[in-house]
C-alpha cells in the first residue's frame, strides 16, 4: 500500500515560521483533509510535498506498494499537485493532447492512452483536440486531474482545487476526484476553506493555525465536535456547518 509520511515538517521564510513541526500520513484509498484560515501555510505544505519548496527542515517517505522506498527519481510521476487555478495551470498555445501525451511520454506510455486518460476524467475523446480557452473552468480542473493521472500517480495533492471553480460545477469535480480516489486507490490531501466539503469528502481532517496542527481526527470528530478553540472558532464562522451540500466559499 503507497504511503506517504510527513515528519517535521518545516518552513521557515524570512523568520516567519509557515510550517511548524508539521506531521502526518496519506495512505492509499484515503482522503485527508487540510483545513484553516488563509496564511496557515497549507499551500507551504503542499508545495514542499510536490517538491516545488525546499523544507527548511524534516522528512517526506514515500513507500510504494511493495512496502520498500520509492526511489527519489520515480517520486514525481508517484506524487502530483492539483492547483487552484485551472486557468493558470494548462498551457494556452497546446492542446489538451498535448497536455497529457507529454507525462504518458515521460512515463513510458503512447499517445494513444490519451482517450482513455480523458474518459478517466469523464470528458469525451474529441476534448483530445482542443485548447485550454475553447474549455470551461470545471473541463480545465478535468483535464489537469487527468494530468496528474498520467505519469501513473498515487498520490495526489489538491489544493483548494474547485474554488475557482463557478459554485454549480464545484461537486462533480470533487465527485470525480472521490470516485478515482476509490477506484484507483490513491492517497488524497484536499486543501479547502470549506469544511462542509472537508468533512463529506475526507477520511480525516488536519486543522491548521499559524503553521502547526492544532487538531486532527476523524471528519465528524473535529467538525462536528471540534475541542480545540481555533476550530470551534473556524466552525462557528462557516456559512453553515451543518449542511454537507453547502459549498460556498471562504469562510
Ligand atoms: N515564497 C514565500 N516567501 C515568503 N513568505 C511566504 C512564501 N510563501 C508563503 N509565505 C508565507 O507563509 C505563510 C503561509 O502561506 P501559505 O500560502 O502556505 O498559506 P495558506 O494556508 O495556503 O493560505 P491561503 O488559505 O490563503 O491559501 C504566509 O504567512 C505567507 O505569507
Ligand atoms: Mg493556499
Amino acid at each position: 500500500m503507497t504511503t506517504l509520511e510527513v515528519r517535521g515538517l518545516t518552513k521557515t521564510f524570512h523568520k516567519i515560521h509557515a510550517v511548524d513541526d508539521v506531521s502526518f500520513t496519506l495512505t492509499a484509498g484515503r482522503t485527508v483533509a487540510l483545513v484553516g484560515e488563509s496564511g496557515s501555510g497549507k499551500s507551504t505544505i503542499a508545495r514542499m510535498i510536490a517538491q516545488l519548496v525546499r523544507p527548511t527542515s524534516g522528512e517526506i517517505a514515500l513507500t510504494g506498494p511493495d512496502g520498500e522506498p520509492v526511489p527519489r527519481r520515480r517520486y514525481r510521476d508517484n506524487v502530483q499537485m492539483i492547483f487552484q487555478d485551472p486557468f493558470a495551470s494548462l498551457n494556452p498555445f497546446h492542446t489538451v493532447e498535448h497536455h497529457l501525451a507529454r507525462p504518458l511520454k515521460l512515463h513510458g506510455r503512447p499517445r494513444t492512452e490519451v482517450p482513455h486518460l480523458l474518459e478517466r476524467v469523464s470528458l469525451t475523446a474529441d476534448f483530445a483536440h482542443r485548447r485550454p480557452h475553447e474549455l470551461s473552468g470545471g473541463q480545465r480542473q478535468r483535464v489537469a486531474i487527468a494530468r496528474a493521472l498520467a505519469p501513473g500517480a498515487k498520490v495526489i495533492i489538491a489544493d483548494e482545487p474547485v474554488s475557482m471553480l463557478d459554485v454549480s460545477i464545484r461537486l462533480g469535480v470533487l465527485k470525480l476526484l472521490a470516485r478515482l480516489q476509490r477506484e484507483e486507490n490513491l492517497a488524497v490531501l484536499y486543501i479547502t476553506h470549506d469544511l462542509a466539503t472537508a468533512r463529506h469528502f475526507s477520511d480525516e481532517v488536519l486543522v491548521m493555525y499559524r503553521g502547526r496542527i492544532v487538531e486532527r481526527g476523524p471528519s465528524d470528530d473535529v467538525l462536528v465536535r471540534p475541542q480545540d478553540p481555533y476550530t470551534r472558532r473556524l466552525a462557528a464562522a462557516a456559512p453553515n456547518p451543518e449542511s454537507r451540500f453547502s459549498l460556498g466559499g471562504q469562510p
